[in-house]
């Protein structure tokens, strides 16, 4: 009869009202916290981000009581990290002539977020690959720890079923889904990721690149790994995605390395920058990418601000 019709059309336009919201309060929260990061001088912002280096296990007591209502994208905690997660020693790479990087040391501790950086072939995505074990160097060691669990997005992006939803490709069809040990109503897990309402049916394959993107990114997050590989993320995702999936890694009680093009990433996120400078040279720096265009000035003066292609060492007789 019309009068239960109408009564349920109400209340699911009640449910869709407090769910809108919501995610409108998660939003007002994040802009909140960004208003503040840019109202602070270099020195408390680059304090800010390291500190988290010294919470890594304030940071997964926390995760425990997230509110999963009260934030736009959560990413689920993976299992505790032990003391050693990445650690390169004297890492070489080379293809045919090409000498990616060489003498590439450092070590990543728990809680590091990473922001990668460099131009294109400069072996960013090689240095990924040989995390995830899909390379080896050729001279020096790789070491990733034993506590280690890997969610990585690669540049390629190409193992979503085209001809699945968005909601089935994301939760397998179930209503609840588990996102690391918790559960959750999976509507609500991949409206998350901003695909609201029709949004969920639409077809995989007809996905735009950033859609794409964010659906995988909805995909991975849900495995609660504690090292997230992100391969230039910020390419095609939009910024409101964007700055969500920023929000939720300052609480992430995890490791992160990520490609990434993005200043405000780099800036607000990061608490160590990897820097592949052409020449096969890659620096390692603890801070955020201010405080290493800041170091890269004292180094090089006006040399820093010079453009330049990216060239690589040519190996000499490898006979
Ligand atoms: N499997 C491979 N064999 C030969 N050359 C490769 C291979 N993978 C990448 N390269 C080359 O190595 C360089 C670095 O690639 P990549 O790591 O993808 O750079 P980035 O991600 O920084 O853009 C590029 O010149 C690329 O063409
Ligand atoms: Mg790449």
């Amino acid at each position: 009869p019309f009068e239960g019709n109408y009564s349920s059309w109400l209340e699911q336009k009640q449910t869709r009202l407090a769910h809108e919201e919501k995610t409108e309060s998660a939003r007002q929260r994040t802009l909140t916290r960004e208003l503040e990061w840019v109202r602070m001088n270099a020195s408390s912002r680059l304090t800010k981000n390291k500190a988290r280096l010294a919470r890594y296990d304030a940071l997964l007591a926390e995760e425990r009581n997230v509110k999963l209502d009260n934030v736009e994208i959560h990413i689920p905690a993976g299992p505790r990290l032990g003391d050693v997660v990445v650690e390169a020693d004297n890492v070489s790479k080379a293809y045919g002539d090409r000498l990616l990087f060489e003498n590439l040391t450092f070590k990543l501790p728990p809680a590091g977020i990473v922001g990668v950086i460099g131009g294109n072939g400069a072996g960013k995505t090689t240095l990924l690959r040989m995390i995830t074990g899909e390379e080896q160097p050729d001279s020096g060691e790789l070491t990733v720890g034993e506590t280690v669990e890997l969610s990585y997005v690669d540049q390629s992006r190409d193992s979503l079923d085209g001809s699945k939803n968005v909601w089935e490709e994301i939760s397998g069809g179930v209503d609840q889904l588990k996102v690391g040990d918790r559960t959750m109503n999976s509507r609500a897990y991949v409206s998350s990721f901003n695909f609201k309402g029709s949004d969920q049916q639409k077809t995989v394959g007809k996905l735009s690149g950033g859609e794409r993107n964010r659906l995988q990114m909805a995909k991975l997050l849900q495995t609660a790994g504690n090292l997230l590989l992100l391969d230039e993320p910020s390419n095609d995702l939009d910024v409101d995605t964007l700055r969500a999936l920023e929000d939720a890694l300052l609480s992430f009680p995890g490791c992160a390395m990520i490609v990434s093009h993005d200043r405000w990433f780099l800036d607000r996120v990061a608490t160590h920058v990897l820097a592949f400078e052409g020449d096969s040279k890659v620096n390692w720096f603890e801070g955020n990418f201010e405080a290493y265009e800041g170091w890269r000035h004292e180094q090089l003066g006006d040399e820093a601000d010079r453009p330049h292609r990216m060239t690589y060492k040519r190996l000499v007789s490898r006979s």
